[in-house]
């Protein structure tokens, strides 16, 4: 279900809507579950030989169609080539509509004119400054994975096969820079048998080495990717990257995520750990830092500094993940000298700086009185100060990620008037 709190002209408009996606129109026709979900309904041999022949037959006498899609487009929002986006990694986008009212309006199926036969990540990156996205899709089976651009006109380019990606690993996420793309190759990997093993088509693999895979963002092939292995560093979600050294050195800063082996049971039990990681393409030699020990994931910067050096980074603070007991600012300019010497809180304001120059927006549930609001932070001020909250009328359940954009960015989508503010977020049905 998509959630938007439209903020104009002193109110707000609260909508929840599902994104009617093929899953949920033959569901919700049926009035049952028809198409199985892999993470959760597979969960045993038992379970698998039993909802696998029921899931044959409705293929058979054709309860549904696998290639119409089996994604619930409830993983995350972008908004690029020339649409507004809810994304699910296992699916191709889904296109939605804002309207006036505040309503949220599923578009359809957007396959970029047959140009995008299947799935692509729920995080694509969007250069702040051409409008270009750089997309990617994993897969069990080869190629594992798949590198593509999508022109903010809506054309996408041609894929990529990264062949060198020798065993199917679980990318979630990457990272962009001026002139390159970086891909994680983490312990957690994909595998079909995995459903009649564990029962579960994800596994964590303790003897892989972790690694992180540099491409020029123009290659027409992956004759120059290079590899570089980062024993430990598991990155599941990126935060963002840029080059230095006249472009010879990536700096990464992302989440480690710490216990990964707990990943997609216990998210209570592993720990993410914001580090920057330096990459000398020259030398092929990786560093790095820790930039916080705290429970942080699900960050998010200003758009505007996506693939360029930035100093700030909001995050919500586990407690454990994936609940969270507050937001933190987090200043990753300090260099790794001033952090032994622990000068943290002289540098949380840079002078000539406007990066922090906007609001940190999120929903929040109290447990203890079970309220639900919309909170509007000043991302400039050092204890992100509330300046708005809006009260909803219903919960909205933990999720996944949000959206924040301008209204006039989507007037010029769609032309309609008004202005405003909009925040999405999902939860996760
Ligand atoms: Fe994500």
């Amino acid at each position: 279900m998509l959630h938007s709190t439209k903020i104009s002209q002193g109110k707000a408009i609260f909508c929840s809507r599902y994104v009617k996606t093929y899953k949920y129109l033959v569901e919700k026709e049926a009035g049952f579950s028809i198409i199985p979900n892999l993470f959760s309904d597979f969960n045993s041999f038992i379970a698998l030989v039993c909802r696998g022949a029921v899931s044959v037959t409705r293929r058979k006498i054709g309860q549904f169609d696998p290639s119409n899609g089996i994604g619930l487009a409830n993983t995350s929002l972008a908004l690029f080539g020339g649409n507004l986006f809810a994304l699910c990694e296992s699916d191709l986008p889904y296109a939605i509509k804002l309207a006036p009212n505040g309503d949220i309006i599923t578009i359809g199926r957007h396959n970029f004119e047959g140009n995008l036969p299947i799935n692509m990540t729920a995080h694509p990156k969007i250069d702040p400054d051409t409008g270009e996205a750089f997309a990617f899709r994993y897969c069990p089976i080869p190629p594992f994975l798949t590198y593509f651009r999508i022109h903010p006109n809506g054309t996408k380019s041609r894929d990529i096969p990264i062949f060198s990606m020798t065993r199917p690993s679980f990318i979630h996420d990457f990272a962009i820079t001026k002139n390159y793309i970086i891909f994680p190759d983490t312990q957690l990997e994909t595998n079909p048998f995995g459903l009649i093993t564990s029962g579960a088509p994800v596994g964590y693999n303790s003897r892989k080495v972790p690694r992180l895979g540099v491409l020029p963002r123009y290659a027409t092939d992956e004759s120059k990717m290079k590899w570089f292995e980062v024993p430990g560093f598991n990155m599941i979600h990126a935060i963002n990257a840029w080059e230095v050294d006249d472009g010879d050195t990536i700096v990464v800063i992302a989440p480690n995520t710490m216990s990964i082996e707990h990943f997609l049971e216990r998210l209570d039990l592993i720990r993410p750990r914001i580090e920057k990681v330096k990459v000398d393409l020259k030398k092929g030699m990786v560093s790095r830092y820790t930039m916080s020990s705290w429970n942080l994931e699900l960050a998010s910067i200003n758009q505007a500094c996506v693939g360029k050096k930035n100093k700030y980074i909001y995050a919500p603070i586990g407690n454990p993940l994936p609940k969270a007991k507050g937001v933190v600012k987090l200043d990753v300019s300090i260099s790794e000298i001033d952090q032994r010497d622990c000068i943290v809180a002289t540098r949380i304001f840079g002078p000539n700086s406007n990066e922090d120059n906007g609001y940190v927006v999120c929903y929040m549930h109290n447990e203890s009185t079970r309220e639900s609001s919309f909170i509007v932070m000043d991302a400039k001020s050092h204890d992100l100060e509330i300046v708005a909250a809006v009260k909803l009328p219903r919960r909205v359940p933990y999720g996944f990620h949000g959206r924040f954009v301008k209204e006039s960015d989507l007037n010029t989508l769609w032309k309609v008037d008004g202005s405003g503010l909009l925040e999405l977020g999902f939860n996760l049905k």
